[in-house]
């Protein structure tokens, strides 16, 4: 079934098994909680500002047209404009509930990207699976580049005894060691400092990242399967970083890790009037 909270603000998808639940935001079309048997599956920062003109710190903001800082504002326009909710639906067998968000050119992406454009983000709740697929549709008459992501982040209950497995022998770009390629030789990564890492082409190689939560006896795990978004980001700010941001805080940095699913060490270069496809489904394994 569909709930919408807040005058029309962001709606929230609830599933028959699992008391499982997904709410989003116009804004953005940020999904900001999914939760499984009262377990918060993502990180919201309880100093996430609302206020127009950022993406929220936490959930799963969108990335697009640009990861990352350049021409355009950091991580692109897409996570900070209002989206429209498109199509709703329940499918009466499985009670999976899908609703689609819409966003389009308009005067404002017109004068910092001049493309037509429409982007569509459609989002199932399952019982103990989510998923997101991005639709990215050149309107314009000329051919236009992009870099996409979803901008992940995951609860856990302590960054230092969190796993992640599935990109081994992977090349990767360091950016807190001046984006140095190296590529990756551990079965597991684990986090004692600053990460912010592209893992480039992880998904074709494996298809599979697993985040694995070893705190205080409980253990679960989540599994990330994409299509067409070949790169993972994975990134923790640590103890410093967190404290300077306004919308971290130093009592957060344990709290999450991003696992990224997207396209950004090659840009997509998509022809006029061509669409391009791409997914992440999240599985929640075991938890307890
Ligand atoms: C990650 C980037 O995807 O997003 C990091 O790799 C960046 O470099 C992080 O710091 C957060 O970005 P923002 O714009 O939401 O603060």
């Amino acid at each position: 079934e569909f709930e919408f909270v807040s005058g029309f603000s962001a709606i929230r998808l609830i599933h028959g098994t699992n008391k499982a639940s997904v709410e989003i935001l116009l804004y953005g079309a940020t999904v900001v909680s999914w939760n499984v048997n009262d377990q918060k599956i993502l990180f919201l920062s309880d100093k996430a500002s609302f206020e127009n003109g950022k993406g929220i710190r936490g959930g799963i903001p969108v990335v697009f047209p640009q990861f990352g800082p350049g021409k355009l504002p950091q991580h692109g326009f897409a996570r900070t404009k209002k989206w429209t909710l498109g199509d709703t639906n329940v499918d009466k067998q499985t009670g999976d509930v899908t609703a689609k968000f819409h966003l389009h050119d308009d005067e404002d992406t017109l004068k910092i990207w001049p493309f037509t454009f429409e982007l569509t983000l459609s989002i199932t709740l399952k019982a103990n699976k989510f998923e997101q697929k991005l639709t990215v549709i050149n309107k314009d008459d000329k051919q236009f580049d992009f870099t996409a992501l979803l901008h992940t982040y995951f609860t856990v209950s302590d960054i230092n005894k969190t796993k992640i497995s599935g990109l081994r022998n992977i090349d990767y770009i360091d950016k807190v060691d001046n984006a140095t390629l190296k590529h990756e030789t551990n079965e597991y990564i684990e986090f004692v400092s600053e990460t912010d890492r592209v893992y480039k082409n992880g998904a074709t190689n494996n298809n599979l990242v697993t985040i694995i939560d070893n705190s205080n006896q409980q253990q679960f795990e989540i599994q990330i399967k994409t299509q067409t978004f070949n790169d993972f980001v994975i990134w923790n700010p640590w103890i410093e970083k967190a404290k300077n941001s306004n919308d971290i805080g130093e009592h957060n940095y344990s709290k999450f890790v991003c696992v990224e699913a997207g396209q950004v060490s090659k840009p997509v270069e998509l022809n006029s009037k061509q669409t391009w496809n791409a997914s992440q489904e999240i599985s929640l394994i075991s938890h307890s």
